[in-house]
């Protein structure tokens, strides 16, 4: 289950840095930083407090020595024609005897409501299949509708939601979870 370190179809190009510069690291925080709003009540790591120093910390290591080790794979999502940062879509969770993976992910505000999830999520599936994946898998919290849109649109199966299994520390409450898969038989 070794995935590509680049990927791309004709609107999008996905693709793991190779190195962590600090040039780099500022274009991703900038992006970071204006969506901080949209994200914090969804994703652990989004708090007020995020720094430049997290974004590297977060290319070294989520992306680079993950890449390595082959125990997750983070990308980059970028524009095909204008290179512009999109977001982020990774791979996390990877089940090795059971050849499947969790997808998340997260869109620059500016990059929000054009397809470009939807798009990353049919790119990453269909190269992770033809890489020895046979289970994707989208968890979102029952409330996000958006994270929960992306899942329908790019046809996941709703296989059931968990009650109450994980705390918001946002909304300081007790959340559920939709999980949502993709098999390969799925789209052969
Ligand atoms: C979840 C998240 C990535 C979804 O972003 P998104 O922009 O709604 O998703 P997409 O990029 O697939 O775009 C879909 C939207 O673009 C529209 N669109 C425009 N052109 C499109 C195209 N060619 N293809 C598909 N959709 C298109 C769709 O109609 C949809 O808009 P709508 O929801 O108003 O109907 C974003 O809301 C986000 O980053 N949220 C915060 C972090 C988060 O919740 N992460 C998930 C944690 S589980």
């Amino acid at each position: 289950m070794d995935m590509p370190q680049i990927m791309e179809n004709d609107d999008i190009i996905l693709e793991i840095p190779t190195s962590a510069n600090e040039e780099l690291a500022r274009e991703i925080y900038a992006e970071v930083t204006d969506t901080i709003e949209l994200l914090k009540p969804w994703l652990p790591w989004a708090k007020d407090t995020y720094s430049l120093k997290d974004e590297m910390k977060f290319l070294k290591g989520q992306c680079i020595e993950r890449f390595k080790d082959k125990s997750g794979y983070a990308y980059l999502i970028r524009d095909k024609k204008t290179r512009q940062f999109c977001g982020v879509i990774d791979i996390v969770r990877i089940e090795e005897d059971a050849k499947a993976g969790e997808i998340g992910y997260w869109l620059a505000k500016k990059m929000q409501g054009r397809g470009y999830m939807t798009k990353a999520v049919l790119l990453l599936e269909k190269t992770a299949f033809e890489n020895g994946f046979n289970r994707m898998e989208i968890r979102n919290e029952s409330e996000n509708p958006n994270s929960a849109n992306v899942a329908k649109r790019a046809g996941y199966h709703l296989d059931g939601v968990l009650r109450k299994d994980r705390w918001n520390p946002y909304y300081k409450r007790f959340a559920d979870t939709n999980v949502w898969s993709k098999l390969r038989s799925d789209v052969e």
